[in-house]
């Protein structure tokens, strides 16, 4: 299922320019904002999610500010979970969980707009979620981006809710589902080249 691609991409992502903004990104995940950091929706799957979004937006030479929406939603779109089952509301309880705790508050009100609508947005259904922002083409493109991230990393998961390629949206997601199971199974070596 995965090949040892991943290494290269890390290696690659180092010297590029979302570099900085990962390392900076990452230090936002902290264990204190999840009820369970070490469980499947912790802080690991929040540092994945993050790293295949500054993958995604160096692949895609997003601009900085949306690069920093997505690095945004990475880290708390899950810190609003009670539990690790289907769960539609956890979006909404992490948006305002982040905001009660001081985390946003360097946003500006379009950007805040974006970081709700793609956190409260990401575990319902897509239609009701892309309703708000149907006529901000950027906003939809990088609810897409943050969706097909957090998909990702369902690498991790059993057979149950286990990653349905079908279900990715963008073609740059399509071509890292190899990427995304070489981070998962080698984490740590991972981790220790980038940080
Ligand atoms: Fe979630
Ligand atoms: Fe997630």
């Amino acid at each position: 299922m995965y090949d040892n691609s991943h290494l290269d991409h890390i290696k690659k992502f180092r010297k590029s320019m979302g570099y900085d903004l990962y390392r900076e990104a990452d230090k936002l995940i902290k264990p204190e904002y999840f009820r369970k950091p070490g469980g499947v929706h912790g802080t690991l799957h929040a540092k994945r999610v993050l790293l295949l979004a500054m993958l995604m937006s160096e692949a895609d030479n997003l601009p900085k500010y949306e690069r920093n929406i997505l690095a945004i939603c990475s880290a708390y779109h899950d810190i609003g979970r009670e539990h690790d089952g289907h769960c539609t509301v956890h979006g909404i309880y992490s948006f305002n969980k982040a905001k009660k705790l001081g985390l946003l508050n360097d946003l500006n009100s379009y950007e805040l707009r974006l970081v709700r609508y793609i956190i409260e947005g990401h575990c319902i259904d897509d239609k009701k979620a892309k309703s708000g922002f149907s006529d901000d083409e950027s906003a939809l493109r990088l609810y897409d981006y943050f969706c097909d991230c957090d998909s990702l990393d369902r690498v991790r998961l059993g057979t149950l809710y286990r990653l349905d390629e079908s279900y990715l949206r963008t073609n740059t997601s399509k071509s890292l589902v190899g990427v995304a199971y070489g981070i998962y199974k080698d984490w740590d070596k991972v981790y220790a080249e980038l940080i």
